[in-house]
């Protein structure tokens, strides 16, 4: 089989990343792999190209850019942002990628959205819904990928979880599906692995689900001290993180996510990460914490 050209947009970042990995260490295929940046002169662009990525550099706002960097590719995975630039310009960003794709008569697009995008009403749950529905119009071979809460967004709140505490604005008896972004690498190469088998397809994706309780013991037996939980007040949290993140957390509180993970281990073939496999990796080894 000749080799597919893939390219990865959002390679410099975790679910990029995630996708290079896995991509890197698929045993069923082989692909020539090139990997979107908005520069290709940092750290993180030289780390790709260590890797065996081809460095592309364009910009998901300049079109002309894309046209370049899409020329010739047989797959592409798109991951979209609202963090940079706020979920209008995620959707026009996502959109002008796809138009792109088309213009360059790409096989198959992987888009990584979020899941409940068809049911949160939350702004950066829409802007993917938006970028979605323009794919499903737009006539290309698509899979939507949609994962929930990463596993590694605890890394933003290390220090208090390696000195005791782990606060977050979920309600008592409430649980929260996660994901290993590793695990988004690993479902987007079974993707392109079997294109015919999943062109179509809409995936929600989790490895686990757990209380706020649940989430402190975890990191308890891996961190070999007390975590306690502390359920934050959304209001409070408002005032700190802002309306759209509390928004999204009173999404968590009253509905949240959906996803039936042993369904979807079934339906995809992948062992999904727990949370309790993935503080073991990351967290068991980490030096006791500076004095409180
Ligand atoms: N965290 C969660 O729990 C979670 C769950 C579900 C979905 N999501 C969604 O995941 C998305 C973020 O994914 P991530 O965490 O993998 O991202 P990330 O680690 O923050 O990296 C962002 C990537 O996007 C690239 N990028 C940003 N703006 C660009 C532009 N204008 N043109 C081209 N490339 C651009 C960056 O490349 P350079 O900087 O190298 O140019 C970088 O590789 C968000 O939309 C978020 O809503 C997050």
């Amino acid at each position: 089989m000749a080799q597919k050209k893939v390219l990865v947009t959002g390679a410099t970042g975790q679910q990029g990343g995630a996708v290079v990995d896995a991509l890197r260490s698929d045993a069923t295929a082989e692909y020539e792999l090139y990997g979107m940046t908005r520069d290709a002169d940092s750290d993180a662009a030289a780390a790709l190209a260590k890797r065996g990525v081809q460095v592309v550099e364009a910009n998901m706002n300049d079109r002309a850019s894309l046209d370049a960097a899409v020329e010739g590719m047989d797959y592409v995975f798109l991951v979209t942002t609202f963090f940079e630039e706020g979920p209008e310009m995620e959707t026009r960003q996502g959109t002008r990628m796809v138009d792109a794709c088309v213009a360059a008569d790409v096989e198959y697009l992987v888009y990584s959205s979020v899941a409940g995008a068809d049911r949160a009403p939350l702004a950066h749950f829409e802007s993917k819904r938006a970028v979605e529905e323009y794919i499903t119009a737009s006539g290309l071979e698509w899979t939507f990928v949609r994962p929930v809460f990463f596993m590694q967004n605890f890394e933003w709140q290390a220090d208090d979880i390696e000195r005791g505490t782990l606060a977050m604005p979920l309600a008592e008896d409430v649980s929260l599906a996660v994901v290993d972004v590793a695990d988004i690498g690993r479902l987007v190469a079974t993707a392109f692995d079997d294109p015919i088998r999943w062109a179509g397809e809409t995936v929600e994706l989790a490895g686990d689900e757990l209380t706020l309780e649940g989430f402190a013991a975890a990191f308890a037996d891996a961190l070999g001290h007390d975590v306690a939980a502390v359920h934050l007040d959304v209001d409070d949290y408002r005032a700190d993180a802002g309306d759209e993140l509390a928004d999204m957390y009173q999404w968590f509180n009253d509905q949240g996510y959906d996803v039936d993970v042993p369904a979807l281990s079934a339906r995809t073939g992948i062992d999904y990460t727990t949370f309790a496999a993935y503080v073991d990796a990351h967290w068991a080894s980490r030096p006791a914490p500076a004095s409180a």
